[in-house]
């Protein structure tokens, strides 16, 4: 089994590499995504340290004058995913890259990534000078969080678009949809459903919002204001996750011998506290709370239970306890569920509203390790490996019978996978 996890593993990471980075997908996704590149990059390097490195050098090249790193960087060779450059025009919006780009971000966990990918080969690294090119940009990007993302009030960062989350149609965006006025109407380009099935993937309503949202802060030229975005929702996963990477910004600055930018422990420890705010005393998770309305988004999803990643957390021995209950039944689902199993919104197929996705199971493998419950985190481990190897890799499973959603080939599964078996499963 080990060895076929790691040869299928590498064959698709091979498959979708395009010279300086590798697609999510061929099909689905064919260009380069930027949390897909900080995931695939954390399997790559075991591979090729030095393709790690470019993987994430490449996302770096396409970094905004103002910090971001973009949700998406276009390949100009393809046409046929929607929104592309042609929606975008980045080149028209002030302090974009040479490259063509998307305007919003996804979840921060570059410094993570670039951490790992370091201590994969430190003397190459070292040599190639990776983590001194990185940190400046990395420094950017969480700088860029917190002057224009993050709310003085609260502590924490908004997302302006459900995909920045990541996570495009988890239930806690349907109310802060809801009040956004416009739409693009049903009537949307869906070429994604040329390679997936439209019962797996968020629906016209959910696009017709989408556009609209991406066309209104295209046209606002990236204004991150108050004003200009009726969509502004702080995400659990979103900002735990950016904690996380300020503890490896950290590493990183200490690796090279410098003063940080920053204190970026200080950092971590404030918004692991702002998080506190998110806490739903009723459902027993933390949840998504809409910065315009102040209401929280009372569901148990995936995102509720990532802070578990946070050494730190206060809520440590609660989420531990929701993960194993009957909302997402650790070690009875195949793998964890991305939305609570007894909710009535609960969909095993639908995108994000209940399959179980490998990116997420990987940081709960992390969160259980970092607490010390390493007999589960392998038992995570071996099924993620498991169910990929079985699948062709799927992008998302069934959590109650493990049955493959969305596109195969997908990379971040194949990436994770390889990662965990390495350095967990055959590193036992
Ligand atoms: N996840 C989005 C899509 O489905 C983009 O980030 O295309």
């Amino acid at each position: 089994m080990n060895d076929a996890v790691l040869s299928a593993a590498t064959a698709v990471l091979v498959r979708n590499w395009r010279g300086r980075h590798t697609v999510p997908a061929g099909g689905l996704y064919p260009h380069q995504w930027s949390w897909d590149s900080a995931f695939i990059a954390i399997g790559l390097r075991h591979l090729s340290p030095r393709r790690a490195q470019q993987e994430l050098d490449s996302l770096f090249s396409a970094q905004w004058a103002d910090g971001r790193l973009p949700q998406i960087v276009f390949d100009p060779t393809r046409d046929d995913y929607s929104p592309g450059a042609k929606f975008w025009r980045s080149d028209r919006i002030p302090g974009s890259p040479p490259v063509s780009t998307a305007g919003l971000v996804q979840p921060p966990n570059h410094a993570w990534a670039t951490l790992l990918v370091h201590e994969s080969n430190p003397s190459e690294s070292r040599r190639r000078r990776f983590l001194g090119r990185a940190y400046p940009s990395l420094v950017a990007w969480h700088q860029y969080l917190h002057s224009r993302r993050r709310s003085p009030e609260t502590g924490l960062a908004a997302v302006v678009h459900p995909w920045e989350s990541g996570l495009d149609n988890s239930p806690y965006w349907d109310s802060p949809l809801e009040n956004v006025a416009g739409s693009f109407g049903d009537d949307v380009p869906r070429p994604d459903l040329e390679h997936a099935d439209a019962t797996e993937r968020p629906s016209n309503r959910e696009y017709g919002k989408y556009l609209y949202l991406a066309a209104r802060y295209r046209d606002a030229n990236c204004d991150d204001s108050a004003a200009a975005c009726p969509f502004r929702v702080e995400d659990p996963a979103f900002n735990a996750i950016w904690a996380r990477s300020e503890l490896a910004l950290a590493g990183i600055a200490e690796e090279l011998g410098i003063a940080p930018a920053y204190d970026h422990r200080q950092r971590s420890r404030d918004i692991t506290e702002a998080l506190e705010s998110l806490w739903d005393e009723e459902l027993g998770t933390y949840v998504a709370r809409d910065a315009i309305t102040g209401d929280l988004q009372k569901y148990r999803t995936v995102s509720g239970l990532i802070p578990l990643l946070l050494p730190e957390i206060r809520r440590g021995d609660e989420l531990d306890a929701l993960l194993r209950g009957p909302h997402f039944e650790l070690g009875t689902s195949c793998l964890v569920p991305s939305h609570d199993l007894l909710a009535p919104t609960f969909d095993s197929s639908r995108y994000w509203r209940g399959p179980s996705w490998f990116n997420t199971a990987w940081l709960l493998v992390e969160a259980l390790t970092g607490r010390g419950a390493g007999a589960e985190a392998r038992a995570l481990a071996s099924s993620m490996a498991e169910l990929a190897v079985l699948n062709d890799f799927p992008e998302y499973v069934d959590p109650h019978t493990g049955e493959p959603h969305g596109t195969r080939i997908f990379s971040w599964t194949a990436a994770l996978c390889l990662d965990l078996q390495t350095r967990l499963i055959d590193g036992e």
